[in-house]
């Protein structure tokens, strides 16, 4: 079994992008591309980021420019004390260290305009440092995939969050495990609507299996609850009765449930009776009965679920998720707690 880590580095090898400062090992043009992306994107700052390089190649001739040159060549990128503190950084290095960038940990996050993140970013990618950089690229994918739930705009969210990145870094490739994961959060695991499916990290991510990757990082002190409406269909012919294999990304991914639709908001029973059954085909459908709503609570989320007993001469759909069991059969499939309860109180009344 490959691990999270191992999937995240398999996954960079194939989608990273060719980027100016992943061509150096220099720590100078390392600590510039830092800087720059900081606070803008990747795709504006790569320009920047090549014409900075390009006029002021070394620490010296940055060092020896004047700060208007430095402002002027930073013009609309914005944050402009990045290029002050950038400037004041390099005359430092300059008149303190020879022009040598300070290559331990320490010494660079003492460096005017450098904090943890960028700290870490430049010890690991230049001098393969064993520091862990969280940018919100890898809070995200981080939260995301562990259901860290503490907000990320926390103290204790970020400690909690630095935490395993410092316990998922290796001592062997600090820099391309930090540039893999930020690379991950900044193509695959997106803020808005992940493209979970197409994800090597699916199977195992906490967020993808219970659909909670639009509330996951979370942001204030509050967890969202969600509520939602189940409507479980319990559908017999003699002693068969049908089941769906559950698919998609949510809660109970590949369990077996009663065919289900689910509602935005509350059905009234009129709604529920004139409601398309989930299967395609059956005829001489005799309803029997309708439940009351059960309340089930998960961690994030509260079902409210009803369930539709029908009796139906014949059924059956060409939804190969779709299964027709013998009713004795039911317990050999994995089915979700609420279901399993329901189902053992219903089959030994009726
Ligand atoms: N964002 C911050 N640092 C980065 C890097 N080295 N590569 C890609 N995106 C980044
Ligand atoms: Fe992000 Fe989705 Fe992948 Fe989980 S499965 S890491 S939420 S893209």
């Amino acid at each position: 079994m490959e691990s999270f880590t191992q999937k995240i580095y398999k996954w960079y090898i194939n989608n990273k992008r060719d980027l100016p400062w992943r061509e150096t090992s220099d720590p100078y043009k390392i600590w510039i591309s830092e800087i720059i992306l900081q606070q803008t994107r990747v795709v504006q700052g790569m320009g920047y980021y090549n014409r900075f390089v390009e006029k002021f190649p070394t620490v010296f001739d940055l060092a020896s420019a004047s700060e208007d040159t430095v402002l002027k060549l930073w013009q609309g990128l914005g944050y402009y004390s990045r290029a002050r503190n950038l400037h004041t950084t390099a005359k430092l290095i300059v008149k303190e260290h020879k022009g040598i960038f300070p290559n331990d940990y320490k010494s660079i996050l003492s460096l005017k305009g450098i904090g943890n993140y960028t700290a870490a970013a430049i010890a690991s990618i230049a001098f393969n440092l064993p520091h862990a950089a969280v940018d919100g690229n890898i809070y995200r994918v981080i939260s995301r995939y562990f259901g860290i739930i503490t907000p990320i705009d926390s103290q204790k969210g970020k400690t909690e969050i630095q935490k395993i990145a410092n316990d998922l870094i290796t001592v062997k490739n600090p820099g391309f495990h930090n540039q893999a994961f930020m690379e991950f959060g900044a193509l695959q695991c997106l803020p808005k609507s992940p493209d979970c499916n197409s994800c090597p990290l699916q199977e195992t991510c906490y967020s993808a299996k219970s659909g909670l990757t639009d509330q996951i990082p979370v942001k204030e002190k509050k967890v969202k609850q969600r509520t939602r409406f189940f409507y479980y269909y319990i559908i017999e012919n003699k002693n068969t009765i049908l089941l769906e294999k559950r698919i998609g990304n949510d809660i109970w991914k590949n369990l077996h449930q009663l065919p289900l639709i689910e509602s935005e908001s509350e059905l009234s029973e009129i709604e529920i009776i004139n409601m398309k059954t989930p299967v395609n085909n059956h005829e001489n459908v005799n309803l029997k009965s309708i439940s009351g709503s059960v309340k089930h609570v998960l961690t994030h989320q509260t079902i409210y679920a009803r369930f539709i007993h029908i009796e139906a001469e014949d059924f059956y759909s060409n939804d190969s998720n779709f299964i027709k069991v013998n009713k004795k059969d039911i317990y050999k499939f994995a089915v979700p707690r609420l279901l399993e309860n329901y189902l053992n109180k219903f089959y030994s009344l009726t």
